[in-house]
């Protein structure tokens, strides 16, 4: 079966093609380390980014990025199938991300699949762009085999943390496909918390690569001035729900540095110092309700997704606390933690049996998981 997937969410325009093996190709594949649940062989996985057209904004401007989705759409689409080296007679289904997103982007990818659904005659696969992350963190690249990509075998429930730039929600997993809500965001997401964050201090966007970079050049034994009252709030760290809310660090940060700037210069280590800082009080609260949410409901595992879970101090210091509470931790390949096709390729095989024709889906920016 071979599934091609369309995902414009937000501000990456991408294609992905998967080839889910047969029973035959599969035992060829087998070796003593590699026995797992369902395989397969990723023929293309392309990602056109619109960093330069958002940065100057410091975040993404929903009729930019619809623009450029529907200008570089057709060509990713084009190479995607060029790389696979198939045409789109060889395609099954065609899995394409409805929601939730910005409605402007959702659009140009959900009308893209319509059309090729309807002049091709193929099925469609709505999916859930978080459906899509969650699963990330399923997979891994098989040893060994180029481009394999293979469900992960794992102790349910599962405890998911989905930290991007749109969202920050944990889903308590039951079994693939079974997903309960038991917190979420008041305001920002993380991921918009860094964003925001790197905008106040005049870094570059997204912000999130750039804090956690700054943050990992601070060298801990430098004595500064704002040592002492460099210390940034735990939003909600102890509230017994699971929501989150990120609002009030960055207006922590807004008069920290409207306060420090009247007497002091903003120089790069006092820059590096609040990017630790700040990414430090953000990784406390992310990690102390995900591991209460799990203990809570019973978890077995931890998993994280999403584009802020390419943060490297997230990924360590959430391993180190799954260890301490006896919780499997699964984390997804670091290229599958921004926004991709290959997310949606695999969900689209996931949802296979929801597979319908072109006229029955919709865009719907407001889509519950
Ligand atoms: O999943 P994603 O590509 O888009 C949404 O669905 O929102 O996530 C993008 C977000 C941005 O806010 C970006 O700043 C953040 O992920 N991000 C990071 C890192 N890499 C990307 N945040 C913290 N540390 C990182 N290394
Ligand atoms: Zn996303």
């Amino acid at each position: 079966m071979i599934i091609l997937a369309i995902e414009t969410s937000c501000d990456d325009t991408s294609v992905a093609i998967i080839s889910v093996l047969n029973e035959n190709d599969r035992n060829k594949l087998k070796t003593k380390n590699y026995k797992l649940k369902t395989d397969f062989k990723v023929l293309a996985n392309l990602v056109s980014s619109q960093i330069n057209i958002h940065k100057k904004w410091g975040g993404v401007v929903p009729n930019l990025a619809s623009r450029a989705h529907a200008k570089n759409l057709p060509i990713v689409f084009k190479r995607a199938l060029k790389e696979a080296n198939i045409t789109i007679e060889n395609i099954d289904a065609i899995a394409v991300t409805i929601g939730p997103g910005l409605a402007p982007s959702l659009l140009i990818g959900v009308h893209f699949a319509r059309a090729l659904a309807y002049k091709y005659n193929k099925p469609i696969i709505p999916i859930n762009h978080i459906n899509g992350h969650i699963l990330s963190a399923f997979f891994q690249k098989a040893e060994n085999v180029k481009c394999q990509m293979s469900n992960v075998k794992c102790s349910f429930p599962v405890m998911n943390l989905i930290v991007s730039g749109g969202h920050t929600s944990l889903y308590l997993m039951k079994n693939y496909g079974k997903y309960e809500l038991i917190g979420k965001t008041r305001d920002d997401a993380a991921g918009e918390a860094f964003d925001k964050a790197a905008k106040m201090l005049g870094l570059g966007y997204p912000g999130g690569p750039v804090i956690a970079a700054l943050a990992a050049r601070q060298v801990e034994s430098l004595k500064f001035k704002v040592k002492s009252e460099l210390k940034f709030p735990r939003p909600m760290i102890n509230s017994k729900d699971f929501d989150f809310s990120f609002s009030g660090l960055k207006t922590a940060l807004f008069y920290f540095l409207k306060n420090f700037s009247k007497t002091n210069k903003i120089t790069e280590k006092v820059r590096e110092k609040i990017a630790h800082e700040f990414q430090q009080s953000v990784i406390d609260v992310l990690i102390s309700k995900t591991i209460s949410a799990a203990k809570r409901y019973g978890a077995k595992t931890i998993a994280i997704s999403g584009g802020v879970s390419a943060n490297n101090e997230l990924r360590k210091q959430m391993e180190i606390k799954a260890e301490e509470n006896n919780l499997k931790i699964l984390l997804p390949p670091k290229n599958m933690t921004t926004d991709n096709a290959l997310m949606i390729a695999i969900a689209g095989y996931h949802n296979r049996d929801k597979k319908t024709i072109w006229d029955k889906i919709d865009a719907d920016p407001n889509l519950k998981l």
